[in-house]
């Protein structure tokens, strides 16, 4: 595996109404191909403002970005994203949001039929085909976040990135969509950075763990790498002890990190 997001240097600095501020500094960080990584922190320490960098959807104040070697300007198609709100547009149904992505990736390549069969088989995947022709505003927010996944997937895209995918969901189907997750990403060998706070999550998904520090000026404390065998399956690794130790390892960083009452004011 070769290193296909490259991340060197990066550092974000956000223009305010009260003055600058340092989001992010000294990132640096390599993704392989095929790799999937979490990055965990606490809330408000730039977990974000990084996932933004890698889409292009903000350009870095510091450093520089790297796609297969090219630098990363604005989004492009082989980088998904998948929302922590969702963003679905209001005035399109379930069908329509996903089908509206699949059309902009393989609208010139494919016929309308292959175009529908497509996005038919993302709201497959995540158990949405009764509710297709449903409104945003008609569905519950575990709902909404499933299209948003579905859009992301149905794109097949190279890197996917994905902003807390699966908080607003309840344990059950937050549990079946890393599952089938971890399928798909088996199978399409797709490069992942996935945002999350939920450290069984992390260990559960990931090869390697970024760990971030606290803000202001956020960087990079620690990558636990996670060697635990694939495929995984987690009623198994709940009895495994090197499954407990990375936990525990992980939880370690983030208590340590954790904020004061003055600070957190
Ligand atoms: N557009 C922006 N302008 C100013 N400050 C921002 C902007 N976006 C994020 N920030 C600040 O940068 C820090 C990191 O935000 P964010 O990346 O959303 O954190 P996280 O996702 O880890 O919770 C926070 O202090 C946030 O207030
Ligand atoms: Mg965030």
């Amino acid at each position: 595996m070769h290193s296909y997001v490259q991340i060197e240097n990066a550092g974000m600095v956000f223009s305010t109404k009260k003055g600058k501020f340092t989001a992010l500094t000294d990132i640096n960080l390599t993704v392989a191909e095929g790799e999937f990584i979490s990055l965990i922190g606490h809330s408000g320490c730039g977990k974000s403002t990084l996932l933004n960098l890698i889409a292009g959807l903000t350009d870095a104040t510091e450093g520089v970005l790297l796609l297969a070697n090219k630098e990363i300007k604005g989004p492009g198609p082989e980088r998904a994203v998948v929302f922590q709100n969702h963003s679905l547009l209001p005035w399109l149904n379930a069908f329509e949001n996903v089908h509206l992505a699949v059309e902009r990736v393989f609208g010139a390549r494919e016929g309308r039929s292959q175009l529908k069969a497509r996005t038919q088989a993302a709201l497959d995947l995540v158990g949405l085909s009764h509710a297709a022709a449903r409104l945003p505003g008609e569905i519950s927010g575990g709902m909404k976040q499933r299209v948003g996944i579905a859009r992301a997937l149905a794109m097949e895209p190279k890197v996917l990135l994905m902003d807390e995918p699966f908080g607003a969901l309840d344990a059950l189907t937050r549990a079946h969509l890393q599952d089938e997750l971890m399928k798909i990403v088996a199978a399409t060998r797709s490069t992942v950075v996935m945002v999350t706070h939920d450290v069984d999550e992390a260990v559960l998904l990931s090869d390697r763990i970024v760990m971030m520090t606290n803000g202001p000026a956020a960087t990079i404390g620690d990558i636990l790498s996670i060697d635990l065998p694939r495929p995984r399956d987690r009623l198994a690794l709940a009895h495994d002890p090197a499954y407990h130790a990375l936990r525990s390892r992980v939880l370690e960083f983030l208590y340590s990190r954790q904020m004061r009452p003055r600070e957190a004011a």
